[in-house]
This record gives C-alpha cells, structure tokens and sequence, in this order.
C-alpha cells in the first residue's frame, strides 16, 4: 500500500483540521492515480490514510484521521451515517428527493449523491471518486432502506479537468427514460438527470423556498433567474396573486411550464425567457413593483480572481431587485459564490441599500438545506447565503 510523507507545513496543516493537503505539502511518496495512501508524519507516525491524485493540485484528500487503512466496513459506516442522518431528517420518502452524499464534508471525498424518487445520481469529481464509483452504489444499495430503480452517472463538472478525468455521463444500472417525478409536499415537479443542471435540480434552494413561500400569500411575486420555477411555483402554491418567472434557458423555461400546469397554477404563474440583467433594469426603470422578489443568480465569483467583478454584480442586482420590491416587501436574495463570504454578501446588500435610499433590515440569512452539510474545518463546504430581506 502507497505511502506519503508530508512536509512540517503539511503535517501542521491537517492537524489544523483541513481534510486536504495539496501537493506542495508532501515531501516524500509515489503512488497511482485515485490510489488510497497512507499518510505520514514528518516523523513517521501515521496521520490518516487519503485518496491520491497526480493531477490536482489537491493531491491528497483525508477519508479518515485513523490509523488502521479503511475497509469495506469502513466505507459502509460513512456512507450509512450519511443515510442515516437524512433518514432521521424525514428526507427519505421513496418519492421525494435529497442530497444523499455530500463528498468531502461527509468523508467522501469528490462524491456527490443525489436521490430523485428512486433514482440515484452519481457526482464524482476526483480520481479517487472515480474508481469508487460502482463499489459506492453498490453500499448506497445496502445502506438504504428501499430498492433503487436506476443508478445514473452524471460526471461532467468542470473541476473533472483539474483531475486529468473526462466527462461522462451514463446509465450504470437500470433505466431511465425521462424526466423523474419528485413530490415534495404539496408540489411536483420532474427532474432531467442527463441535461438539467447539477443532478438535474438545485435541491440546495429546498428550505429556501419553502420560507419565501411564507412571504408570499397575496403579493405580487418576481421570481429572477428561476431555473425551472421552483421558488415562484411554490409561491403560487402558497397563495400569491400572481408569478413572474424571468430565465434565460430554454429547457427550462419549457419544464417551468409544464411544472405550472402539473401543480395546478398555470393561472398565476408565467416565464420569460430573458437576460435578468437587462430585463430587471427595464422593469425597474417602468416602475413595476412586487411584494416578494427572489434573486438567484449563478455564482458570480468562481475564483478569486473574479471577487472584484462578483461584488459590483452582486450590489447592482440587489439595487435592481430593491428598485423592484414595493415599500414594506420582500428580497430574497441569494449568492452560490464560495468565493464570497457571508459577511462580504452582507456588506454588498447594504451598499445596494445605501444606493436605493431605502432602510432593508435583514431578517434571516440561511445557507444550504442540511443534507447539504458543512464541514467546520473545510470552509469550501460552505457556498450558498440566501438573505431574507425587508424594504422599507
Ligand atoms: C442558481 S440557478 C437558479 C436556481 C433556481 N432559483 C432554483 O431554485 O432551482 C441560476 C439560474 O440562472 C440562469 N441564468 C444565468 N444567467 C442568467 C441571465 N443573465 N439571465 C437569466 N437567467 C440566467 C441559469 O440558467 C440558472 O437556471
């Protein structure tokens, strides 16, 4: 079994709490791509035993601080533990939908899971990850407490680069023939796990949605950048008057209807197919107000490099949003961008109050739905903030 030996640096670094060690940190070592390798200290005591990639930049990800080399048992445990406590959240329902694997902040490194009905979609973005992929379904399958009618794998983020891995998208077990029906509560909605975006859907935005539904009973509601609608259907569902949806993909906008119709809210919901950013300008500019509007962006900010254009886009949006929202209304606002910190988003809506002349008072700032957990120590786990604001 491959061994590396860190550097004093590295050593200090993982037991600082950080799961990874990038490739400067290492001094000594070779081992194969995805390989699981032991990781040792300066002085030759075992710090934990990591999955290798030659390629990244992250060369070593931490699976466990333990001395003994994982198992089968091992891997059993963390995936059962990530089961389990989406179980004992009421997130199990064989119709509904969760993250059921979060990767590296649940000690899995690079795996991603979602679950849609009784459908699981695979996420695998490391090379470690890569070569686990049929051994991880094959423990999904024995820790959850239904059968799974299909196994799909949809490895085709961008970071795959950086792991030297081509993108791949495939049915691995079963079939899958169209979109995938969800219920969560009182709304359907359908999920294509090959051409929608993630998995298939944002299930990070599913609390979310749910407290701007509270929001919304008789507003006026403007639901930016929507995706397929989800934010403004539940609005409708919960009792608004009428739902703007403004979105710039196609296929998206086309399920947004038919998600409409299947809901039964067609009535009051309607989508645009436009640039936000144009769009809510002109909005603003002939006056039109709403009572809820909801803001959620892609990430502006993808790197460090990009944190100065992030924050004038993030200020402008919000000052368009605000423009938009009638006085005693609501904002919500969101940003997926890991590279702001919620304090900064904090700091870009106020300087988007200060800019529209309104007092907005910040009611509630929410991150990610729990099965979307961060790891303390692992400050790249924690990426989405969703401002609940009031105008006055
Ligand atoms: C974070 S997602 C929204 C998720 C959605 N609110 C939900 O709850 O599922 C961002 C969305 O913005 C869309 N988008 C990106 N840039 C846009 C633009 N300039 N105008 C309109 N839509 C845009 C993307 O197609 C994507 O659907």
């Amino acid at each position: 079994m491959a061994s590396m030996k860190l550097t004093g640096k590295g050593r200090r670094w993982v037991m600082g709490g950080h799961p990874w060690i990038y490739r400067d940190d290492i001094a000594a070592g070779t081992a194969q791509a995805g390989d699981l390798v032991q990781v040792i200290a300066p002085t030759g005591e075992s710090i934990g035993w990591a999955l290798y990639s030659d390629a990244s930049r992250i060369a070593l990800r931490l699976v466990t601080r333990g001395e003994e080399q994982p198992t089968r048992e091992f891997w059993m445990q963390q995936v059962q533990r990530a089961v389990d406590t989406r179980a004992r959240a009421g997130m199990l329902e064989p119709d509904g939908a969760c993250r059921l694997i979060a990767g590296d902040s649940e000690g899995l490194p690079g795996m991603v899971v979602d679950r849609y009905g009784k459908v699981a979609v695979l996420q695998l973005g490391t090379q470690g990850a890569d070569r686990m992929g049929e051994f991880l379904v094959e423990l999904i399958r024995e820790a959850l407490p239904f059968e799974l009618d299909a196994v799909v794998n949809r490895s085709d983020t961008a970071v795959r680069k950086l792991e030297n891995l081509p993108k791949q998208t495939e049915v691995m077990q079963g079939s899958v023939t169209g979109p995938i029906d969800v219920r969560d509560g009182d709304l359907l909605y359908a999920v294509d796990v090959f051409q929608g975006h993630k998995t298939g859907h944002y299930l990070d935005q599913v609390d979310n949605r749910r407290r701007a539904a509270r929001l919304a009973e008789g507003e006026r509601v403007l639901d930016a950048f929507a995706y397929d609608g989800l934010f403004g259907i539940r609005a409708a569902l919960a009792g608004a008057s009428d739902v703007l949806c403004l979105e710039q993909n196609k296929a998206a906008c086309e399920r947004l209807v038919v998600c409409a119709e299947r809901n039964g809210v067609a009535d009051r919901v309607r989508v645009e197919r436009v640039n936000c950013m144009k769009d809510l300008r002109a909005r603003a500019e002939e006056g039109e107000e709403y009572g809820l509007v909801i803001l959620d962006p892609p990430a502006f900010a993808r790197s460090k490099r990009e944190r100065a254009g992030a924050e004038r886009g993030y200020v402008e949006l919000a000052r368009r949003g605000l423009a938009l929202t009638r006085s005693g209304g609501a904002l919500v606002s969101a940003s997926c961008s890991f590279n702001i910190k919620a304090s900064d988003f904090r700091g870009f809506l106020a300087s988007a109050a200060q800019l529209a002349g309104r007092d907005v008072w910040l009611e509630r700032m929410t991150g990610a739905a729990p099965d979307h957990p961060e790891l303390l120590t692992l400050p790249e786990s924690s990426y989405l903030k969703c401002a609940f604001l009031r105008a006055d």
